[in-house]
């Protein structure tokens, strides 16, 4: 029953990686009408998630009080209102005694602020590890998934560790979603001294995890950047393609008020949203990785399978692609092997040939071309 909760990847908006600390009442609200009304709730987007630094303290018997000034009519009204939208409200708390923000945490309150997620109506929460003052990781995700589960209210679990204590390890069944890395970075390819990743540095590390993901249990990839601004639309397109093909969460992270037609585009593509949200579950695996230039497969429930060439480069990838050669080892399912399949193009939204013959194709610098081979009818 717990699992069930995310039988397929969780979807929404959370407010850290455009606003981080500046959140309210009236931006929550406005994001809930832009999330109803953009298209994005018709693509399967539904948590409204508030990350850090929307409380400020505890009363005198230890109750969560929300940010008076920020949300003056309080989380209750907040959820009801995003209710009203056919859309869940997500919360944020931390492990330690303090958040990131040096906002309280839940250490020692573990209970009582389920409770009080409760109370107010709210289905998801992320659950973050500053001011862990040493705790076992593993014990102390436990106390607040127990808390969770005896709460009285589903709620979604998102584990934010950043994969120290290799989560994917202990966590499933614990939470439905568990970091793997430090904070996604706005890049393709970065790195910082302070530990903050791009694109590329997720990809790879989730490479390696495949065997811990599905249907209740996923590699979280962190939240999309897509709409920020930092990368170019290629580098957003593969960003989108690789979460898709990895069944990460999709959590936007722009703003949803003012996206303009190509954020639209990417953040609403169906074909690719439905890759993400295959009920197998299954997260892709790298299939071929020759260098810079990658194939990843990803079996999907009916028999299809999402294949994804990833060009890491800086110049075109002029592919000369024997689909015979491969197509049999694509799948996991034996049954399959013996079919040819339709080549369909999940970004330009039409079929491109078929799996008998060769191909050429010419893949964008940091670009991808992501399809999905289905079965011939
Ligand atoms: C660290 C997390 O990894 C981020 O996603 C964000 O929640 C911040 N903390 C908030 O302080």
């Amino acid at each position: 029953i717990f699992e069930s909760l995310a039988a397929t990847p969780p979807m929404g908006w959370n407010s850290w990686n455009k606003f981080g600390c500046d959140v309210n009442e009236n931006l929550l609200k406005q994001m809930a009408d832009a999330i109803a009304n953009s298209g994005m709730k018709d693509a399967g987007y539904q948590y409204i998630v508030i990350d850090d630094c929307w409380q400020v303290g505890r009363d005198k018997d230890g109750n969560i009080i929300a940010d008076p000034k920020a949300f003056p009519n309080g989380i209750k009204a907040l959820a009801d209102y995003i209710h009203s939208k056919g859309l869940k409200l997500g919360i944020y708390s931390c492990a330690g005694s303090l958040t990131c923000q040096g906002r309280p945490g839940s250490r020692g309150y573990q209970f009582q602020d389920a409770r009080q997620y409760a109370k107010w109506g709210v289905d998801y929460l992320k659950y973050d590890w500053c001011s862990n003052e040493g705790q076992n990781a593993e014990a102390a995700y436990r106390t607040m998934s127990d808390a969770l589960k005896a709460c009285g209210r589903p709620i979604v679990f998102s584990i934010c560790e950043w994969g120290e204590s290799q989560p994917w390890k202990w966590a499933k069944g614990v939470g439905h979603l568990w970091r793997t890395t430090a904070d996604i970075r706005d890049c393709y390819q970065c790195k910082f001294d302070w530990g903050g990743v791009g694109v590329l540095d997720i990809i790879d590390t989730l490479a390696e995890l495949y065997l811990y993901a599905g249907p209740g249990h996923w590699n979280d990839a962190e939240m999309l950047e897509i709409g920020n601004g930092g990368m170019t639309k290629d580098e957003y397109i593969t960003h989108f393609s690789m979460w898709a093909m990895l069944a990460a969460p999709l959590m936007a992270g722009n703003d949803l008020r003012s996206m303009d037609k190509d954020t639209k585009e990417i953040l609403t593509n169906k074909e690719v949203i439905a890759v993400d949200q295959d009920s197998l579950g299954q997260q892709a695996r790298r299939f071929m990785d020759m260098g810079d230039h990658e194939i990843w497969a990803k079996p999907l429930a009916k028999g299809e399978v999402a294949v994804c060439f990833l060009n890491r480069t800086d110049h075109e990838w002029q592919l000369d692609y024997n689909w015979k050669k491969d197509v049999m080892y694509f799948a996991t399912d034996v049954n399959i092997h013996k079919n040819e399949y339709t080549i369909r193009d999940l970004w330009k939204h039409k079929d491109i040939g078929t799996t008998a013959a060769n191909t050429k194709y010419n893949i964008p610098a940091h670009g991808v071309l992501m399809v999905q081979l289905n079965l011939k009818k």
